[in-house]
């Protein structure tokens, strides 16, 4: 397995998603346990791109639970359509939040987070946990990290046996 990740220093945010993809895709295919992948998926982006929080929500019955993060102490579980997490899990759909004091129902596991972005994370068609990544800047995500957040679901659901 290769131990290090490499993005060209500086680079534009459209760049950086095109070499982490392969580089992540290369490494969920080498190892097959979903939590060693999720916890390292959450190193990734937080060291590439130094979000403030960064990690994955896991279904489980009726709620979300805490599973691999990198970042401040985060609340555990999350129930089915509550904050933005279980919001995007009812719907399955992203959900992209520039001002999280604008979203009524957002859960301020800190008072640090400004900003944040929820992607399902799918099996067979159905929501199996989140990526949830919270920023400290106010307006920080936009359709870029959409779009290759969406892909970096994808290839997490390609290696979900
Ligand atoms: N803000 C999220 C809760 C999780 S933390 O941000 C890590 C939400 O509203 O669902």
């Amino acid at each position: 397995m290769s131990e290090s990740i490499s993005i060209t220093k500086g680079a534009a945010k459209a760049i950086a998603y095109q070499e982490l993809l392969p580089q992540i895709e290369h490494l969920l295919h080498h190892e097959s346990d979903l939590i060693a992948n999720l916890a390292n998926v959450s190193a990734v982006l937080k060291e590439a791109f130094g979000f403030f929080w960064v990690g994955f929500y896991l279904v489980q019955k009726d709620e979300l639970v805490l599973g691999p993060f990198q970042g401040s102490l985060a609340c555990t579980r999350i129930k089915k359509g509550r904050g933005v997490c279980g919001k995007s899990w009812e719907n399955a759909q992203t959900i992209l939040v520039p001002d999280v004091e604008l979203f009524p129902e957002h859960i301020a596991c800190s008072s640090l987070s400004r900003s944040e972005i929820v992607v399902p994370v799918f099996r067979n068609s159905v929501v199996v946990g989140v990526l949830d990544v919270d920023s400290d800047k106010i307006n920080d995500f936009d359709q870029l990290d959409v779009q290759y957040l969406e892909k970096l679901s994808a290839l997490i659901s390609q290696t979900i046996i």
